[in-house]
């Protein structure tokens, strides 16, 4: 779309901060290989317009793998009247900036490690057709279970964006559909 304006904001400090300083946990760029796997949501926040239930409603697990073309790929099995339902969405590591990954064109997600390859921040901070649009995502492997440490990281990163830290979500669990094998 040729109308499309993006402004990355997120390009200098808080980027940098989150890798090299101010945070407890040390940060490292993630890259399509080291994110393999299953994750889980730990906590999120970010300026949707949805109503309050819809924004704390129950969320699934999450599995990352690579695609036909190598591009990282995100699914996630979301649970409808109708039964689960795959959600898929193509996220393809930029070559030229680390720990960027391209969403869709021109809108890119940051996705970083904290303290390890257990935990990791994924961030976007964009301005599309003057919507300002941020989110961010605390993912964990294995269970949904809330380092303390990590968690004051991420509410340094979500006020960092800046969002209310009083917005922080701990989605409900939802087990209702099948988790994909860890790959
Ligand atoms: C959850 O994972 C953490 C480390 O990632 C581990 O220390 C903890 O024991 C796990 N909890 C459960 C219930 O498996
Ligand atoms: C964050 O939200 C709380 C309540 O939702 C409000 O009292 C506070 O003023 C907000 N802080 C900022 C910096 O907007
Ligand atoms: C979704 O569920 C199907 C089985 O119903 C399973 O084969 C697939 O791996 C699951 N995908 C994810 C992302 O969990």
């Amino acid at each position: 779309m040729a109308a499309m304006q993006l402004f990355l904001l997120t390009t200098g400090l808080t980027l940098l901060s989150v890798v090299q300083a101010g945070y407890i946990n040390r940060g490292e760029c993630a890259t399509t290989d080291k994110l393999l796997g299953n994750w889980y949501i730990i906590r999120w926040a970010g300026n949707l317009p949805l109503p309050e239930e819809k924004l704390r409603s129950r969320l699934p697990p999450f599995t990352l793998s690579k695609n036909k073309i190598g591009y990282l790929e995100f699914r996630m099995n979301i649970s409808k009247p109708i039964g689960c339902v795959e959600f898929k969405l193509a996220l393809n590591e930029a070559k030229d900036k680390p720990c960027y990954f391209s969403l869709w064109i021109w809108h890119y997600v940051v996705i970083v490690f904290v303290g390890g390859e257990n935990f990791g921040f994924a961030f976007l901070n964009a301005k599309v057709n003057d919507i300002h649009q941020k989110m961010a995502m605390f993912m964990g492997r294995r269970n949904h279970t809330a380092h303390p440490t990590m968690l004051m990281d991420f509410e340094t990163l979500v006020s960092q964006l800046p969002l209310n830290k009083t917005s922080i979500i701990n989605p409900p669990f939802d087990d209702s559909c099948e988790l994909g094998k860890e790959s």
